[in-house]
C-alpha cells in the first residue's frame, strides 16, 4: 500500500504540474486537470482488508465497508437458488435493479399494475406478461423475496392489500427507509415474523444500470429493520451485490431515510437548484447575457469544476483554479456556510418530524400526481436559465 508521505508527495507534484500553468480557470484546462487527477493521483484512505470487507478510516472514524468481491456470480446463484425475487414497481429503481438481477441470472419477476406506464415500460425492456411480468398480487404470491420498489406514496396506499400476503418465510426488501420509519404516517407496520431489509443505491436507477453495464457498481446503503432468521444482514449484502452495488455501507433504516430526504432536498437537488437560480438571476438583473450567466453558473460548474471535486476533493479543485479565484472562493465560503446552515437545520427538522413525509404522501398519492409533476417539470424546463442551457449544450462537439 502506498504510504501517506508518498501519496502527499505524488499529489503535490501533480498539483504543481497542473496548477502552475493553469493561471486562469478555463473549462478546457480544468477538464484536463480533472482527467489527470483520475489517471495519476487517487487518494487512498488508510484501510485494513479482509476478504469481502474493508475497514476504512473515514476522517478518523473507522467503518466497515462490504465489497462485491466476496459475492461472485456463482455464489449469488447458489445463494438464491431457491428464491423468486418479486420486484414490485418498475420506476427508476425497478428498471435498474430488475435488469441487473436478470442479467445476473437470478430468478426475478416483476409485479406492476396492469397496463399502467410501468407495465408498458417493462414490456419494452423484454419482460413477458405471464412469464416474468405479473400484476402486483400475483407477483407477491409467487415471490419469496418481495422487493417493494413502488413509489413511497404507493407503498403506503397499497399496504393494506400487500401486508396479508407477506407470510412467514418471505423477506421484505425496501430501497428507502421511508415506509417503515414513518409508520405512524405511512401505516406500513411490517409483520413481526419476516426479515425486513434495505438496499438503497446512492443514485438514480438509471445510474445503477449504467454502472453495472460498465462493469462497475454503485455505492449502496444496507440496513436491517427486522432479523428473524439471523441471516438478514447477509441477505441484504447479497441482494445489494445482485442488484448491482459495488460497495455497501451499513446504516440503519432511520439514518438512511433522514439523510436521504435531507440530502435530496439540499445539496443534491433542491439546494443546488436554488443556488443556481439565485446566481443566474443576479447576473441577468445586472446586465449579463443569458449565455454568460449560464456558463458562469452551471456549465463551468458541471463540466469543469464539480468533476474536479468528485475526482479528488475541494482543495484539489481550488488548486486547479487561479489564485484570484481561489482567494475569493475561500473567503466567500464562510458567508455562504453561515447563511445556509440555519436553512439546513430547518430542513433536517422538517425531515425528522415527518413534515416532508406528509408532504410527499399527500402530493404523490393524488391520482393526478404524474400530470401535476409533469406540469412542474415543464415550468422548470421553460425557465430562461434552462432554455439558455439547452442552447449552450447544443454547441458541444458531441451534439454537432
Ligand atoms: N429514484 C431514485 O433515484 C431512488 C434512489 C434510491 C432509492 N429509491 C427508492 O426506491 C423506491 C422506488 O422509487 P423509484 O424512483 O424507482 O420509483 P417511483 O417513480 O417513485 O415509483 C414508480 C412505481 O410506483 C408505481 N405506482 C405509483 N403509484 C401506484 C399505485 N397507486 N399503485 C400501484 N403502483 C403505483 C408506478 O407504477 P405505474 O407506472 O403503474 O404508475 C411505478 O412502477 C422508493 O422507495 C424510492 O424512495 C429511489
Amino acid at each position: 500500500m502506498a504510504s501517506r508521505t508518498f501519496i502527499r508527495a505524488l499529489r503535490s507534484n501533480v498539483v504543481r504540474q497542473i496548477a502552475t500553468p493553469v493561471q486562469r480557470r478555463t473549462i478546457a484546462t480544468a477538464f484536463i486537470a480533472a482527467r489527470a487527477t483520475v489517471a495519476v493521483a487517487p487518494r487512498i484512505p488508510a484501510l485494513i482488508q479482509k476478504r469481502g470487507i474493508k475497514t476504512i478510516d473515514f476522517a478518523g472514524v473507522k467503518e466497515d465497508v462490504y465489497e462485491r468481491a466476496d459475492w461472485p456470480r456463482e455464489k449469488l446463484l447458489e445463494y438464491f437458488k431457491n428464491d423468486t425475487l418479486a420486484l414490485i414497481g418498475y420506476g427508476s429503481q425497478g428498471h435498474g435493479q430488475g435488469l441487473n438481477l436478470r442479467d445476473n441470472g437470478l430468478n426475478v419477476i416483476i409485479g406492476v399494475r396492469k397496463n399502467g406506464a410501468s407495465w408498458n415500460d417493462a414490456i419494452q425492456d423484454g419482460w413477458v406478461p405471464g412469464t416474468n411480468l405479473f400484476g402486483i398480487d400475483e407477483a407477491i404470491s409467487k415471490g419469496t423475496i418481495i422487493m417493494n420498489l413502488l413509489s413511497d406514496a404507493a407503498q403506503s396506499e397499497t399496504w393494506p392489500a400487500i401486508k396479508p400476503q407477506l407470510t412467514k418465510g418471505k423477506t421484505l426488501y425496501f430501497s428507502h427507509g421511508f415506509s417503515p420509519v414513518f409508520k405512524d404516517l405511512t401505516k406500513v407496520e411490517v409483520p413481526s415474523d419476516i426479515d425486513v431489509i434495505l438496499v438503497a443505491p446512492k443514485g438514480s436507477g438509471r445510474t445503477v444500470r449504467t454502472l453495472f453495464k460498465n462493469g462497475r457498481g454503485i455505492n449502496s446503503s444496507i440496513a436491517v429493520w427486522q432479523d428473524v432468521t439471523g441471516k438478514a444482514k447477509e441477505k441484504a449484502i447479497a441482494l445489494a451485490v445482485a442488484v448491482g452495488s459495488g460497495y455497501m455501507y451499513e446504516t440503519t433504516f432511520e439514518k438512511e431515510v433522514y439523510s436521504d430526504l435531507y440530502g435530496e432536498r439540499g445539496c443534491l437537488m433542491g439546494g443546488i437548484h436554488g443556488m443556481f437560480l439565485a446566481q443566474y438571476e443576479v447576473l441577468r438583473e445586472r446586465g449579463h447575457s443569458p449565455s454568460e450567466a449560464f456558463n458562469e453558473t452551471v456549465e463551468e460548474a458541471t463540466q469543469s469544476l464539480y468533476p474536479l471535486i468528485g475526482g479528488n476533493g475541494m482543495d484539489w479543485m481550488f488548486a486547479a483554479c487561479s489564485t484570484t479565484a481561489r482567494r475569493g472562493a475561500i473567503d466567500w465560503t464562510v458567508k455562504f456556510k453561515d447563511t445556509l446552515k440555519p436553512v439546513f437545520n430547518e430542513l433536517y427538522d422538517s425531515v425528522k418530524t415527518g413534515k416532508e413525509t406528509i408532504r410527499s404522501l399527500e402530493y404523490n398519492s393524488d391520482p393526478d400526481y404524474r400530470k401535476k409533476y409533469e406540469a412542474e417539470l415543464e415550468e422548470i424546463r421553460n425557465l430562461e436559465i434552462w432554455r439558455a442551457g439547452k442552447a449552450v449544450r447544443s454547441l458541444r462537439p458531441e451534439n454537432n
